[in-house]
């Protein structure tokens, strides 16, 4: 059985790290225009490198809770078979177990270099504008994609939801395009589609089924169906 998995923030959530629209949520503290877009970056590059800055810091203070745990488990047993997306920038399904992570909105321990465009494993500061290891020019951005850029990967996100045979959703609104989109794609193309999240989310009408609940209890249950 060839399954897609697409997670969001809800997923890291039991972590303690903090999901964007809930009433706790980083965009409640944050407006989304001062930090993560392009035009935000031109404007107040200093700004936008420490608040990416303090993020990757606190990677180091969280830990992969249960779901991320049976995801891992998930992706040994199924290799290729499973493929799964995150929207997620932190590194808690690689701490997880689970291999070949799709990171469609980039990585906080990622480094972009605006001159050069090569992508570098990136563990410490940003705000001190060092230079590229690439190139040697300081113009490294983090690697994450802001509102108004294309995120990664998507031919091969598309190509795994055509050949899907269970698309599920784990920990996410449902409320920023393109991944949004994703659960009636997978439908379109005749897979079964599975909601795993806190409360409905904007798209839970588009699934199959909807299981309603904290993702570190749903995901291992649902694992433990699948291998069963
Ligand atoms: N278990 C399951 N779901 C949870 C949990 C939990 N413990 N805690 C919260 N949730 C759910 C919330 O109910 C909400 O529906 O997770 C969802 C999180 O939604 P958002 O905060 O909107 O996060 P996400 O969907 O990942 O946001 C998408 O928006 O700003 C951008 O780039 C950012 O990747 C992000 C994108």
């Amino acid at each position: 059985m060839k399954i897609v998995v697409l997670t969001g923030a809800g997923i890291s959530a039991e972590s303690g790290v903090p999901t964007f629209r809930d009433s706790d949520g980083l965009w409640e503290g944050h407006n989304v225009e001062d930090v993560a877009t392009p035009e935000a970056y031109d404007a107040r590059p200093s700004f936008v490198q420490k608040f990416y800055d303090e993020r990757r810091a606190f990677l180091s203070k969280v830990e992969p809770n249960p779901a991320h745990v049976a995801l891992g488990r998930l992706s040994e047993l199924l290799g290729s078979d499973l493929t799964l997306v995150t929207q997620n920038i932190d590194d808690l399904h690689e701490r997880g177990g689970a291999h070949d992570v799709v990171h469609m909105h980039g990585e906080l321990l990622s480094a972009l270099c605006r001159a050069c465009t090569g992508r570098t494993p990136w563990h410490k500061e940003l705000s001190d504008f060092p230079p590229c290891p690439r190139c040697g020019v300081s113009e490294l951005r983090p690697d994450v994609v802001w509102f108004g850029e294309i995120p990664y990967e998507m031919g091969r996100i598309q190509a795994a939801l055509m050949r899907a045979d269970l698309f599920v959703s784990v920990g996410t609104s449902g409320a920023v395009y393109p991944a949004a989109g994703f659960v009636q794609m997978a439908k379109a193309c005749g897979a079964k589609t599975l909601e795993l999240n806190l409360v409905p989310s904007d798209g839970t009408a588009f699934f199959d089924e909807a299981r309603h609940g904290l993702a570190g209890e749903l995901v291992p249950a649902w694992v433990d169906e699948v291998i069963a």
